[in-house]
């Protein structure tokens, strides 16, 4: 055993938990906010939340009540009965996105099957989807199929067959790709593990006309930026371009556990009684979660928070950029931010837990922050300087 309690608890997860994450040396204890405390009592503040999870700060207080509440009636109701809450909740995210019906699940990875199931079962015969390279969807099969990303996707072979993977933000690639097996089109608005790349307004819409042209269905994974990460509910609302299916998960549950997909009313029948299930989808903690959240989002005015500081983070790490050469684009969109470096941004991260920050690195090199919505003015500020003290520490 080791010395330290996290030496402790990395000694018995070596010993008892499968090592398929790489995981940073903090054994995280308890968090409120954008703050987070680990078992040695350090303080830190979350630059990157849950991986996205905790759109609206972790332990928000309207999702600690929502799950005291539910947990006093009921914790689970199978599918085959009613409950009041999964209809609220999906009429709530029905009224923040399009007129459509929603089949709850409890992960991202799962609301991407559930769409590749129903984009098929919709094509009658037609199977293919065209994906984007670089994309990321999640590691059950079919969304690692759907992943661009060949390193996820080596050893695990033979593949799904029928996605096609086309460079992101090349329409007249996207129509070279469709053929007379197509059903459908899967895209980030904004790919996060991609590393924060912005799909184009233009591209989205183009998406749209050639689904709308050659009778494909759109879909968007919006797992990673729903919920009013980039400032509005929905990252495609930026564009006017509207999915048939939208993918959601992550900030959707406030930390529990839950995903959703939502099909316009006139595809969402394709999937009839029997034809998809999950057990625990749609689960009333889940959805007492969804409706906290969306409170929050709300009456807390989180979309207008993060459309109000968003400028200043993006103005500060233009003026870090000037004395910080390392630093070779910055991009994003709202709560939504990728700094890309020309060296590798794994040390930066590390310096950054040492001096009490946590933050991202996608591909190596581009660094990413996902704040929670509900972060004050000044742990931004906070954060952005330890980010800035460490960058330039490290320039070469
Ligand atoms: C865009 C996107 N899609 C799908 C997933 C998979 O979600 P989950 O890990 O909940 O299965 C992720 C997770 O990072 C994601 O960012």
């Amino acid at each position: 055993m080791g010395n330290t309690q996290t030496e402790a608890v990395i000694h018995a997860y070596d010993r008892y938990v499968m090592n398929t994450y790489v995981r940073s040396p903090v054994v995280i204890t308890k968090a409120k906010g954008s703050r987070v405390w680990d078992v040695e009592g350090r303080e830190y503040l979350d630059l990157f939340p849950g991986w996205g999870v905790s759109g609206v700060g972790y332990n928000h207080p309207w999702v600690l009540q929502a799950l005291r509440g539910q947990s006093r009636r009921i914790i689970h109701v199978s599918n085959n009965y009613y409950q009041p809450l999964q209809w609220r909740a999906a009429k709530k995210l029905v009224d923040a996105s399009f007129d459509g019906k929603v089949f709850f699940t409890n992960s991202g990875a799962e609301a991407v099957e559930t769409a590749v199931k129903l984009a098929r079962r919709w094509g009658q015969g037609r199977y293919e989807i065209i994906a984007m390279e670089r994309s990321f969807h999640g590691r059950t099969l079919a969304a690692l199929s759907a992943t661009g990303q060949a390193k996820h996707q080596q050893g695990f072979e033979p593949l799904v067959p029928g996605f096609v993977h086309v460079p992101f933000n090349d329409l007249e690639a996207v129509r070279r790709a469709i053929t007379p097996k197509t059903c459908a089109i899967l895209v980030e608005p904004i790919q996060g593990e991609g590393g924060v790349r912005v799909a184009s307004d233009e591209f989205l819409r183009g998406l749209r006309e050639l689904c709308d042209t050659h009778k494909l269905l759109l879909l968007m994974d919006e797992i990673q930026t729903g919920m009013g990460r980039t400032g509005r509910w929905f990252a495609y609302q930026h564009s006017g371009a509207q999915p048939d299916v939208l993918l959601l998960a992550k900030t959707l549950g406030g930390g529990f556990p839950i995903g959703a997909v939502i099909a316009t009313r006139a595809i969402a029948d394709t999937l009839t009684p029997g034809t998809h299930a999950t057990t625990y989808g749609g689960n009333p903690m889940g959805c007492a979660c969804i409706l906290a959240v969306c409170e929050a989002v709300e009456a807390q005015q989180l979309l207008e928070r993060v459309a109000m500081l968003s400028p200043s983070i993006f103005q500060r790490l233009a003026a870090i950029r000037q004395q910080v050469p390392m630093i070779q684009d910055i991009r994003g969109r709202g709560f939504m931010v990728g700094i890309e470096l020309s060296q590798d941004g794994r040390p930066i991260v590390e310096a950054c837990r040492a001096k009490g920050l946590l933050i991202n690195c996608t591909q190596e090199r581009i660094l990413r922050l996902l704040p929670a919505m509900t972060i004050t003015r000044a742990q931004l500020d906070r954060a952005l300087s330890i980010l800035e003290q460490v960058l330039q520490q490290a320039e070469p």
